[in-house]
């Protein structure tokens, strides 16, 4: 079995003290850091921006996995590029221009990947494959934390875990929403290898513990 990786979101942190919770969470084993961008268009929310990732870049030396949630978002790229952002995802969904906008985020130097909302098929990644490093399957509909895990993507999940493994290529496969110990297992077998989780580690008092409980180890 492949090893797997946790990405606390941010979205979950205590916003009045997120330097502080940053570095509790690399403390804590965390992987990668999951920073969630809402525009209040495309999501029916809206979270932070550049300024406070430029912040955060100094506190920590966790990738940051930048999954966009804008529409249009190709004017943002460079923003997100240059205040630290080691991974970008955008969303199949955000505009007609998906390859124009995986291109856009290679030419600065990060590393692309591709979001999936719940009613969009696995299909649509496939005349992408080759430009991705990354695939995020939603398990919730985005624009909020605390939601419950829609149980119907796991055959997506699966079923990008075939494609994956047919191009050769490494691209992670990820899952972002209701992840929780109980949910974790199923999105590995489903053939994820990177979690993201806001409620189930930030919500917990044992940042450590939470984490192991998601990889499957005991606290
Ligand atoms: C939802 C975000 C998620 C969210 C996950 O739009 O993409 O990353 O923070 O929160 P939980 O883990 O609480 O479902
Ligand atoms: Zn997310």
């Amino acid at each position: 079995t492949r090893p797997v990786k946790i990405a606390p979101s941010l979205l979950a942190a205590d916003f009045a003290r997120l330097g502080e919770e940053v570095a509790a969470i690399d403390a804590a084993g965390a992987d990668w850091l999951h920073l969630d961008i809402m525009d209040g268009h495309f999501v029916p929310n809206i979270s932070y921006g550049p300024a406070v990732l430029k912040a955060l870049r100094g506190r920590t030396r966790m990738p940051f996995d930048v999954h966009l949630m804008i529409a249009p978002v190709d004017a943002f790229l460079p923003a997100f590029a240059e205040a630290g952002a080691d991974r970008i995802s955008l969303h199949a969904e955000a505009g007609p221009h998906l390859h124009r906008s995986l291109q856009s985020i290679r030419a600065l130097g990060r590393s692309p990947g591709v979001v999936l909302n719940p009613a969009t098929p696995a299909a649509v990644v496939a005349p992408v494959l080759d430009m991705v490093e990354l695939i995020l399957v939603m398990t919730v509909n985005p624009g909020f934390g605390g939601q419950s895990f829609i149980h119907s993507q796991l055959p997506k999940i699966a079923e990008l875990r075939r494609m994956i493994d047919a191009t050769g290529r490494e691209i992670a496969l990820e899952v972002d929403g209701g992840v929780t110990a109980e949910t974790a297992p199923l999105c590995i077998e489903a053939g994820a290898d990177v979690l993201v989780a806001g409620t189930a580690v930030f919500g917990k008092p044992d940042y450590a513990a939470a984490i192991a409980a998601l990889r499957g180890g005991l606290a």
